[in-house]
């Protein structure tokens, strides 16, 4: 049984003693075992001994697990476990931090997504992402989704983008609030709205992955 260890950052309250209530007084959370496996045979994406450092602090420890084809994986775990980086690291979203550093083997459909030939740019249209703070860009609503389409060449014609821009809203909910202000500020919309229209923007170049990030 392989178990996958993912290291919080610092202690709870780190020095801080004799209270009733101590995390390790009833749990060691380092010997939890994974229950199942976290292997498949169809794996999408696969990581193995992902090891993540923002300098010399490492924020992910030895992680290896699968994410199968059309699987719906959800992590769990307390605020700074790490989950945000190891999401990151999926789409190569932290080769953007200059300190951090991605150690491992990472792959989609077989292939390492680290190797220097990789494309990011395409990389993150086949794994998209929704981030926990919704962030549209400064344009209208409808140019918030057809932006991805666009610089990836989609659509051919005004039709065919503006039928991927009212699919991409309907599959993310959105469409009957906004139909009648496509062209209005994304970022005058409601909080719970700007995520749908970020979720919009992800769905909108049709990703093999989405990584949600609390969203
Ligand atoms: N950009 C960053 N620079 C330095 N340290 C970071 C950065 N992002 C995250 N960390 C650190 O990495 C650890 C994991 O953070 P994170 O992935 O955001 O956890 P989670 O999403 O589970 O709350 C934390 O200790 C956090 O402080
Ligand atoms: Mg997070």
């Amino acid at each position: 049984m392989n178990a996958i260890v993912e290291t919080t950052g610092e202690d709870i309250v780190p020095g801080q003693k004799g209270r009733a209530l101590d995390i390790h007084d009833h749990a060691n959370v380092m010997n939890e075992e994974t229950i199942g496996s976290p292997f498949v045979d169809n794996a999408k994406m696969s990581a193995r001994n992902v090891n993540v450092f923002y300098d010399e602090k490492q924020a992910i420890t030895d992680v290896s697990l699968d994410i199968g084809k059309n699987e719906v994986l959800a992590m769990i775990g307390p605020s700074g476990c790490g989950k945000s980086t190891f999401l990151r690291s999926l789409n190569r979203m932290n080769d953007i931090i200059p300190i951090c550093r991605v150690r491992g083997d990472i792959t989609l459909d077989g292939e390492d997504i680290y190797a220097s030939d990789q494309d990011t740019v395409m990389l993150r249209a086949r794994v998209g992402m929704v981030f926990q703070k919704p962030n549209p860009f400064p344009k209208s609503i409808y140019e918030n989704v057809a932006y991805g389409p666009r610089i990836h060449g989609l659509a051919h014609n005004k039709a065919e983008m503006d039928e991927i821009v009212e699919n991409s809203l309907r599959r993310a909910s959105l469409f009957e609030e906004v139909k009648d202000q496509l062209d209005k500020p994304g970022t005058g919309l409601f909080g719970g709205q700007q995520q749908r229209l970020c979720i919009a923007r992800a769905i909108a170049v049709s990703p093999e992955v989405i990584l949600m990030d609390e969203p």
